[in-house]
């Protein structure tokens, strides 16, 4: 498999180009089956209401004297439990930082497309910019374009020829928002840790300690001219262990699978990361946490940029459940253990492919 992964397996179309084409109907391969598009009957959309949207958790008293450990280890459990998603404010990292990083990211997506294909990306290590996931040949592709960087761990770290020259801010911006994301992911892994009983450093020494992964996908949405048919993201699960989504606060896009079937928009909260648990963590917890699927709507309007922070283990050690949180009779182990770099593998050859990848594994424990 790892030759056919060198290169993609047929020429690469920029959404983006696309879009600006002005076609009044969207290629084919970028059509849905009825059953995924956005207004599928047995997904019945759920516009955000106070009712129902996903837990808003403020880590400012926690973060300010480390006071309040007990009530947001609750509500971040609760949120776990039921959405796998939830909106975190006072998070520590500066509004004008993360600013800062999107307007870089839009100030990339906004080159001349001759410009943006110098980093072009290859299926090898994915770095650079890219609009597909995945090495099918003649699979169905997703309306939106992406850019793909290693920020840690150092030894890992896109070297400086995947980095945009433009903005000439871009790299600089984005490791620093790296850096601060990366604390705030190490917060909550202490969070998680104790919510599940465990003690405050078992998710990050399970995970790998200081040699933790983390790696930006800057997402961009174009206008679509025919939105319904199609989606920006197809449906999946995120294989690490922690995203921290970065959305734009005016257009909504982000959808999230309830445990009845239903799509759920998010409604970004203003200077909000939107968190949520990645299938290491679904493994780590023997399932206690769910990652869960979520998808992206695109629109007729208005683009979309949303950056994506994802939080990985070190990418050679075995992941497997906790033995703290099994026992022989009702708690088997139901994940046998597998290294991040192995797992990550399915994502980069398959494409988004719901839990699929997760619920395989399951089989093998
Ligand atoms: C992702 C993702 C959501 C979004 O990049 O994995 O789910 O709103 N992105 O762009
Ligand atoms: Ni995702």
């Amino acid at each position: 498999m790892a030759d056919c992964m060198q290169e993609w397996p047929e020429a690469v179309v920029r959404v983006q180009a696309l879009a600006e084409s002005g076609l009044a109907a969207i290629p084919c391969r970028y059509i849905k089956p009825p059953c995924d598009r956005p207004a599928a009957p047995a997904a019945q959309q759920q516009e955000p209401s106070d009712d129902i949207s996903i837990p808003v958790i403020d880590l400012g008293e926690l973060l300010a004297n480390g006071a309040g450990l007990g009530n947001v280890t609750q509500a971040v459990s609760a949120a776990c439990r039921e959405w796998g998603f939830l909106q975190v404010v006072n998070h520590g990292v500066q509004p004008e930082l993360m600013r800062a990083a999107r307007e870089a990211w839009r100030g990339f997506f906004r080159l001349p497309v001759t410009e943006k294909q110098r980093y072009a990306n290859s299926p090898r290590t994915y770095e650079g910019y890219g609009s597909q996931l995945g090495v099918e040949k003649g699979a169905n592709l997703d309306w939106g374009d992406y850019y793909f960087l290693h920020l840690e761990p150092e030894a890992a770290k896109s070297p400086a020829k995947y980095w945009p020259a433009n903005p000439g801010n871009c790299k600089e911006v984005s490791e620093e928002y790296g850096r601060e994301v990366v604390k705030l992911c190490e917060l909550l892994m202490r969070v998680l840790s104790v919510s599940l009983g465990l003690d405050e450093a078992h998710f990050q020494r399970a995970f790998g300690g200081a040699d933790c992964g983390a790696t930006l996908r800057a997402n961009y949405y174009p206008r679509c001219p025919q939105p319904d048919l199609t989606l920006g993201l197809s449906a999946h699960s995120d294989p690490g262990v922690l995203t921290v989504l970065l959305a734009d606060e005016r257009v909504r896009g982000l959808q999230v699978r309830r445990s009845s079937g239903e799509w759920v928009t998010v409604q970004p909260v203003r200077d909000a990361f939107i968190v949520n648990v990645g299938d290491q963590i679904q493994i780590l917890s023997n399932s206690m946490y769910k990652s869960v699927e979520h998808r992206v709507i695109v629109n007729a309007k208005e683009e979309r940029i949303s950056l994506a922070l994802f939080y990985n283990p070190r990418g050679d050690i075995p992941i497997a459940p906790a033995p703290e949180l099994l026992t022989v009779a009702d708690q088997p182990a139901l994940y046998p253990p597998m290294a991040f770099d192995e797992y990550r593998l399915f994502l980069r050859k398959k494409g988004a492919k719901g839990k699929a990848q997760i619920e395989a594994l399951k089989g093998h424990s």
